[in-house]
């Protein structure tokens, strides 16, 4: 059985004391009884605070991106050993935002992967297709080809210590979310195309659905096969929306 996985992509709100709110809010709110994993992913500078207040609690920290280097002359970036070294557990890499708005390639998403595993971070590979590529029928051919560039770098056995997300672009920030079955369709189509490599990787790695969820459809997305969770970006900021989000991951 997959542990269900939530994740709140803060992306960049909140200060010192909003973020404190909310994580003594959620921590309030969380219940010992729902099964699913919890974790935030503050933004960089936030990320020492927010890991202390987590610390001896259940809900795991993710940053929003890595360098893919590990050390040196590379102003501005945060080193995978530094997320460890914070308490990070996961990475987020190849958010569309990454890709679209600081041209991150495929071959650099790749590179991102390996630089968080080389860590023991465990990366949260993000793919999804534009509207454009929806509508021009090229969602698994996108969806496919940002899966196999991590694939052919790292091998299908690195996806035992990883996690995927699928976030259509169209269905981030916009207020409009994939239905349930538009998800599961893609959710399905990135596990047999695992499964054609590895059929056991394939049936334990968690596959998260990112774009627009929300506490009310929060648990008709979860109930569908091959979606594991979510990962949350607007609803993640408020603590009582997000806790609910949890509670509907089961
Ligand atoms: P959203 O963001 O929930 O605000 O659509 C999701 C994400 O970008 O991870």
């Amino acid at each position: 059985m997959r542990k269900p996985l939530v994740a709140g992509n803060w992306k960049m709100h909140g200060s010192r004391a909003e973020n404190a709110n909310l994580v003594q809010t959620l921590l309030d709110l969380l219940k010992p009884e729902w099964s699913a994993e919890v974790m935030v992913c503050p933004p960089f500078v936030y990320l020492w605070e927010t890991g202390r207040m987590l610390k001896d609690t259940d809900v795991a920290l993710g940053a929003q991106s890595i360098c893919a280097e590990a050390v040196g002359a590379f102003t501005g970036e945060v080193s995978g050993a530094m997320l460890r070294d914070v308490g990070c557990g996961y990475v987020l890499v190849g958010h569309s935002e990454r890709r679209q708005l600081y041209g991150e390639t495929d071959a650099l998403v790749a590179r991102k992967f390996v630089a968080a595993q080389a860590q023991g971070l465990l990366p949260v590979l993000c793919v999804g297709e534009t509207l454009e590529e929806r509508e021009a029928g090229r969602t698994t051919e996108v969806v496919a080809r940002q899966l196999e560039a991590v694939l052919a770098v790292s091998g299908v056995g690195a996806l035992a210590k990883a996690v995927i997300a699928y976030e259509p672009v169209w269905a981030i920030g916009t207020g409009r979310t994939a239905s349930p079955e538009q998800a599961q369709d893609v959710h399905a189509m990135i596990r047999a195309k695992v499964a054609a490599l590895d059929a056991t990787i394939a049936a334990s790695v968690r596959i998260l659905y990112g774009g627009s969820v929300k506490a009310s459809n929060a648990r008709e997305l979860f109930a569908m096969a091959d979606i594991d969770g979510g990962l949350v970006g607007g609803a993640s900021l408020k603590a009582e929306e997000f806790a609910q989000i949890c509670a509907a991951a089961g």
